[in-house]
């Protein structure tokens, strides 16, 4: 039996749940039951709460599915998949500015840890920024924590001018990507789409012809008449995107956009992770009560 084999065994002996992110290794991809981006991936572990589940994503993913299902183990299979943009803030960092916008509503993106969520008003991902936003009161400002690109655009399509940013958070990876990559791959692919996540700058957002998160990205693909892509995100996007739509061609906007903690997370290292039970997220109850207000708020807008 191969790895691979032997991880859909152990996965069915102990009825667990095998999620992964869209930029996780083809691999990991391979063995997972859902796929997703973090919105998806958070959505099913609030609605199916498995007896087990194993989170290969990066840590933050992890705490998400464990508060949204506290009653399930929820294990990551690498301690070193960490998420640069979620270190740029902490707890003490949202406690201080509370003090300095007392009147302000405080957003969180999804990619920050379980206490920086425990102490905003509401979460957010990629796929429903805008709309969070947009529903909230219009008679206070914001504070949109941490990624100043995500927020930029969020600023710029609600219209909204009062969003305060946190101008030390961005994700390394998109912010590598430049405006001189989208325009060499568009003079090698001239009848393509382009298609980017909002964590990249603006000068990329401007390039595109959709922003969108990751999993937004498929659908954008798969409603579209084009046939040519060019992906603006972390590099193994393409693989799921490929594998979802193989008439269609997708062409990384950089090879080198590549988020290596996603990427600590082995078929070696899921296989130890289902047969030990390791490393399970451990949060204490009352982060947990906090942060699930702020997740719930997000998850009934939509
Ligand atoms: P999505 O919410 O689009 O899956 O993105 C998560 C992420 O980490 C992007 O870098
Ligand atoms: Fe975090 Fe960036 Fe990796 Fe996404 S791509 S998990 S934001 S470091």
């Amino acid at each position: 039996m191969d790895l691979k084999e032997k991880i859909l065994k152990l996965k069915q002996e102990k009825g667990a749940l095998i999620l992964a992110h869209n930029y996780q290794l083809p691999e990991i991809q391979d063995v997972a039951d859902i796929v997703g981006d973090s919105l998806e991936l958070s959505r099913a572990a609030a609605n199916r709460k498995p007896k087990l589940i194993v989170f290969c994503g990066v840590i933050f993913m992890a705490e998400t599915a464990k508060i949204l299902s506290p009653t399930s183990k929820v294990l990551i299979p690498s301690l070193s998949a960490g998420c640069f943009l979620a270190d740029t803030v902490t707890a003490e960092d949202v406690k201080r500015l509370r003090q300095e916008y007392p009147d302000a509503i405080f957003v969180a993106y999804v990619n920050t840890s379980a206490e920086v969520k425990a102490e905003v008003d509401i979460c957010c991902t990629s796929a429903n920024a805008v709309e969070v936003v947009q529903r909230l009161p219009e008679d206070r400002p914001v504070v949109f924590l941490p990624d100043r690109n995500l927020g930029n655009y969020v600023q710029r399509v609600s219209g909204r001018s009062d969003i305060i940013l946190w101008e030390k958070g961005y994700c390394y990876v998109h912010e590598h990507i430049r405006k001189e990559d989208v325009l060499t791959r568009k003079q090698e692919y001239p009848e393509a789409k382009v298609i980017a996540h909002p964590e990249c700058k603006p000068e990329v957002l401007e390039l595109s012809d959709v922003i969108a998160s990751t999993s937004g990205m498929i659908r954008y693909a798969m409603e579209s008449s084009a046939k040519t892509f060019i992906i603006c995100t972390e590099r193994e996007m393409t693989y799921r995107l490929k594998k979802d739509l193989p008439e269609k061609e997708f062409i990384p906007v950089s090879e080198s956009a590549t988020c290596k903690t996603m990427k600590t997370v082995t078929l070696e290292r899921l296989y130890r992770a289902l047969q030990d039970e390791v490393y399970e997220v451990n949060l204490a109850e009352d982060i947990i009560e906090r942060a699930k207000g702020s997740i719930d708020r997000m998850l009934e807008v939509l």
